[in-house]
């Protein structure tokens, strides 16, 4: 059976969502503590980031043991009690698994080093290195001990890519997914997951071109069958998603079309580079709407047509918060915000909400370096400042691209630290904690907007199942796309811009029903002037 697609996914990160301990780090309970929000929200699956045990170099993503609790989160009991509690309220857990690489601290690594030949086969070792470059900067070897050898490292340099060549690191990893499937947990997320499946032979990248040699590889796929099949492919109502860095559509196809029993969706990040400059992320640009446009449509109908399935997201504990990079959000922070919104939750795939999404939360607007803790974002101002880039120039771009934007403490309400903790959280609160908070926002345009949107997918067949067509291609200010299903069409049309626009409406949905705005109901004819960052949604039934 295949999942639901009538599902919602919300996205916490453990660390900043609610501390109840009082350490200044959002924990287990807190996640409890909050259950009968998400409830009211209307989700039906948390995504919780890693909380195992780690020394927290890449914030989790350094797992040093993965089948258990890091005290700073809580403990074992904690989870099971989560676990338990959530499905009470209807709402399953999506672990994420790091399956990629693991912290140097873990025994695995440990004992590698210390001599032990069996587990350095779980490590890609080589005498030579390759010219590869570390996702978070420098080079992507590193010495290993004092053999001479280095090992990889895509990621920082206490993140060891795992040797998935290897039976034995195979069998060691899908008992970590069968662990928590024994404890309940039907939901997975895989990290960086299409990064793998290295080939025996490692060779340099000819030009960085987003698409070096570890990526996407064939065998990546065969390795994904076998931990479907040795894990959650025996799960009746599971629910899977994998993290893809740099992808392409084939791949994404392949990745998610039932008949391949790999996974069920995936996310790609390609729509998230358009304020890039020249495809680099440590620069600042205005986004690219025309670009923006045509891989949503490219992404939309391929993967339609293919039958994969996109997990559809915004935001994420990786980017910066969404409003800040397409909205003019002074002026349009809740038209915006919903506009986003239903531009991805009345499309084709599952939508993901990223905490804090839900209420319109900001970036956080840190007056200092000093207010940052990433180590990717401290890496790249070092960097930058090498690279000849003024204090200032460096400091902006760090700003507007930090992880840290989205990590902030959750805005619960507008007392001391924004309801998130008693004591000083580990990463500062954002600005606007006493005008941006869950307490307000309940009342306000957006969460509502949000619980609509949910309750929408689960009614409406056309919007979870729907196919997806672009529409409107030839508009340089409106993104829309129609969804077909039986005789039904729906057509959704996103005004990207602060200022209004007009366009021509076809005779079959002017006499169609307004489903869903986020401005007062206007009456729909041959033309119709959407107001700045105006979403629309109309159904057309056939008679
Ligand atoms: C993924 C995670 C990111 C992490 C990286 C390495 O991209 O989302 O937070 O740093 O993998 O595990």
């Amino acid at each position: 059976m295949s999942f639901d697609k009538r599902q919602v996914v919300y996205q916490i990160y453990p660390k900043s969502f609610k501390d109840t301990t009082g350490n200044g780090i959002g924990d287990l309970r807190g996640i409890i503590e909050k259950l009968p929000y998400l409830a009211e929200l209307g989700v039906d699956v948390i995504w919780l980031n890693p909380f195992y045990p780690s020394p927290q170099r890449d914030n989790g993503y350094d797992v040093s043991d993965y089948q258990a609790v890091n005290p700073l989160f809580g403990t074992m009991a904690d989870f099971e009690e989560l676990s338990r509690q959530a499905k009470d309220y209807g709402i399953e857990i999506m672990l994420d698994m790091v399956l990629n690489h693991c912290s140097t601290d873990h025994e695995w690594f440990q004992k590698a080093l210390a001599g032990d030949r069996f587990y350095q086969e779980f490590f890609i070792l080589r005498d030579e290195p390759t010219n590869w470059q570390s996702k978070f900067g420098g080079n992507a070897w590193a010495p290993f001990g004092t053999t001479g050898k280095y090992y990889l490292h895509l990621f920082d340099k206490t993140q060891a890519d795992l040797n998935w060549r290897n039976p034995h690191v195979r069998e060691e990893l899908f008992k970590v997914v069968n662990f928590w499937r024994s404890k309940g947990v039907k939901g997975f997320r895989f990290d960086v997951i299409n990064l793998i499946g290295k080939d025996e032979v490692l060779k340099d990248n000819a030009d960085f071109d987003g698409k070096p040699e570890y990526t996407d590889r064939p065998v990546n796929h065969t390795y994904l069958q076998m931990l479907n099949k040795a894990t959650f492919g025996q799960d009746e109502d599971g629910i899977t998603v994998g993290e893809m860095s740099f992808t392409d559509i084939p791949n994404c196809v392949q990745y998610s079309n039932p008949s391949s029993h790999e996974l069920d969706m995936v996310f790609n990040f390609h729509h998230l580079k358009v304020d890039y400059d020249n495809g680099q992320k440590w620069t600042r640009k205005p986004f690219d709407f025309i670009e923006l446009k045509k891989l949503f449509h490219t992404w939309g109908e391929g993967m339609s047509q293919g039958s994969g399935w996109n997990a559809l997201f915004w935001n994420n504990h990786d980017q910066p918060r969404a409003l800040n990079r397409f909205i003019d959000v002074e002026k349009f922070r809740n038209e915006g915000a919903t506009m986003l919104a239903a531009s991805i939750h009345l499309s084709r795939g599952t939508p993901y909400i990223y905490m804090g999404e839900e209420i319109g939360m900001l970036d956080p607007d840190y007056d200092s370096m000093a207010d940052y803790t990433d180590v990717e974002s401290l890496n790249a101002y070092q960097e930058l400042l090498a690279s000849g880039k003024p204090q200032d120039e460096a400091f902006a771009i760090i700003k507007a691209k930090s992880r840290d934007n989205s990590r902030t403490p959750m805005q619960w309400d507008s007392s001391r630290n924004a309801g998130f903790s008693k004591a000083v959280p580990w990463l500062k609160v954002g600005k606007t904690y006493a005008e941006i908070n869950v307490e307000k926002e309940k009342t306000g345009k957006i969460f509502p907007f949000y619980q609509k949107l949910i309750r929408l997918r689960k009614t409406l067949p056309i919007i979870a199942e729907g196919t997806y067509r672009a529409a409107y291609q030839e508009s340089d200010r409106v993104y829309a796309f129609e969804r077909l299903h039986g005789s039904d069409r729906l057509l959704v049309v996103n005004n990207f811009f602060a200022q209004e626009v007009t366009i021509k409406l076809s005779a079959a949905y002017q006499d169609g029903e307004i489903l869903l705005s986020n401005y007062a109901k206007q009456p729909l004819d041959k033309e119709l002037t959407l107001k700045p960052y105006q979403t629309l949604a109309i159904l057309a039934k056939k008679p």
